[in-house]
């Protein structure tokens, strides 16, 4: 794109602060707006302010195999999973490209140490839950860490400082997600320094493309893998690579399978799995009407009561088929550092603007088959948003010491 171009996009979307200083900039730098310039997408930026735009189909029940179901059938399960391991199929995927900015820590989220009387950090946790699996099972999974522009570095350099935490590094493989550019509340596009737009990761829904972008479905097919296990950086008590989830999905059928929890009451603010359309869905809480949230089944369960944790597997035959749908933008309220116009760095305290994400949750809707699988929350779920209250490092310390973690 020219200069020329630049102006007059930019003119016309009444966007031209962001040229300020221009010629002041090097050569590189003014090719590097420029190009930053090209890449917007103006379609999402004028979704702005506008809340969800996502339109749903029409909501059904979509039940879920049970605690009660699943102990039936543990041992059946736990073995087909097994040997669908031992087989060398089952890879993961950390999702850890967020900026975590609820923690307010510039540091990947990962770093952070859980510990109170020895270290143990996230990234710690996570791959000693991954090798009680691998060791139960004699076979190591092929783990894939999804990292944004703003942590590649710092993460792979925390996990290589650590020798892995003991995973055979041969395994890890790291790749970077797409960037996408935010906005003020008043729908201008925010500045990270002179003559560079601030961008902050588009979301965790790219995560497919991104990694076929970084080369590694080469590696994916090279070694065998036939599904993917993704999951949340931030939950130091999951299991990953279950085997039970693992053998469960594939003896039913699934294309896809979503570990889920019994909500705790029929307004927390989760998203449930349900059908959508027919198609197996996620339906968020501020979607669902009052009469659908309350609404029980003849046992007195609630009909939508299974919430999503952000622990899935895929098929990856299926995520191929899918790989160029285009998956709907979410508009989010974040804290961005951004420049004034004196040109002083800004680090809000609170949110100050819009960045628009694609979600995981979002490719669900693209798959034929998904298998919910429900898990016990106080033994599988300690997400860590914030440092104390809900969800927090707090919450997440207690239940790791619930479940004899030594911490
Ligand atoms: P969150 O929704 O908690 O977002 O991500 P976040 O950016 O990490 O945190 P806040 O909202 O700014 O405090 C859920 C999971 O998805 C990953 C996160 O790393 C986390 O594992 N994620 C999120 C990505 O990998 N990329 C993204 O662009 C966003």
């Amino acid at each position: 794109m020219t200069r020329d171009e630049a102006v007059s996009i930019l003119t016309k979307k009444d966007q031209m602060h962001v040229m300020k200083g221009f010629d002041d900039l090097s050569e590189a730098q003014q090719q590097a707006l420029l190009a930053q310039i090209e890449a917007l997408d103006w379609d999402v930026l004028a979704l702005a302010g506008k809340s969800e735009v996502v339109a749903k189909g029409e909501i059904s029940p979509l039940e879920s195999l049970t605690l009660d179901e699943i102990e039936e059938r543990r041992a059946e399960y736990r073995d087909a999973g097994q040997d669908v391991i031992r087989a060398g199929k089952v890879g993961a995927v950390l999702l850890a490209g967020g900026m975590g900015t609820r923690l307010g820590s510039d540091r990947p989220k990962g770093e952070l140490n859980v510990g109170l009387t020895r270290e143990l950090f996230i990234f710690q946790c996570l791959i000693q839950n991954l090798m009680h699996v691998t060791t139960e099972v004699g076979a190591f999974v092929p783990l894939y860490i999804m990292t944004s522009e703003k942590n590649d570095a710092d993460t792979r350099a925390f996990f290589a400082e650590h020798q892995y935490f003991g995973y055979p590094e041969s395994y890890v493989k790291f790749f970077i997600q797409d960037m996408a550019a935010a906005v003020d509340y008043n729908g201008k596009l925010l500045m990270e320094e002179p003559g560079r737009l601030a961008t902050s990761p588009n979301g965790n829904g790219g995560w497919f493309s991104s990694l076929a972008r970084a080369g590694l479905l080469e590696d994916i097919h090279k070694r065998g893998v036939e599904w993917l296990n993704i999951f949340a950086v931030d939950n130091v008590l999951q299991k990953i690579a279950d085997p039970v989830f693992i053998g469960a999905t594939v003896l039913h059928g699934g294309d896809c399978g979503s570990k889920v929890v019994r909500k705790a009451n029929p307004e927390e603010k989760v998203g449930v799995m349900c059908r959508e359309d027919g198609k197996p869905s996620i339906v968020e809480y501020y979607e669902l009407s009052e009469e659908m949230a309350n609404e029980r089944d003849a046992k007195g369960n609630l009909v939508y009561g299974f919430g999503v944790i952000l622990n899935y597997i895929f098929k990856v035959s299926r995520l191929e088929a899918i790989m160029d749908e285009k998956m709907p933008t979410h508009v989010v309220e974040k804290k961005i550092n951004h420049i004034d116009e004196n040109g002083n760095l800004v680090k809000p305290e609170t949110p100050n603007g819009y960045k628009f994400e694609s979600l995981a949750v979002d490719m669900i809707k693209l798959m034929e088959h998904c298998v919910p699988f429900e898990v016990v929350r106080e033994h599988e779920f300690a997400p860590i948003k914030n440092l104390h209250g809900v969800d927090s490092l707090d919450t997440a310390r207690e239940l790791l010491q619930q479940n004899g973690v030594v911490l």
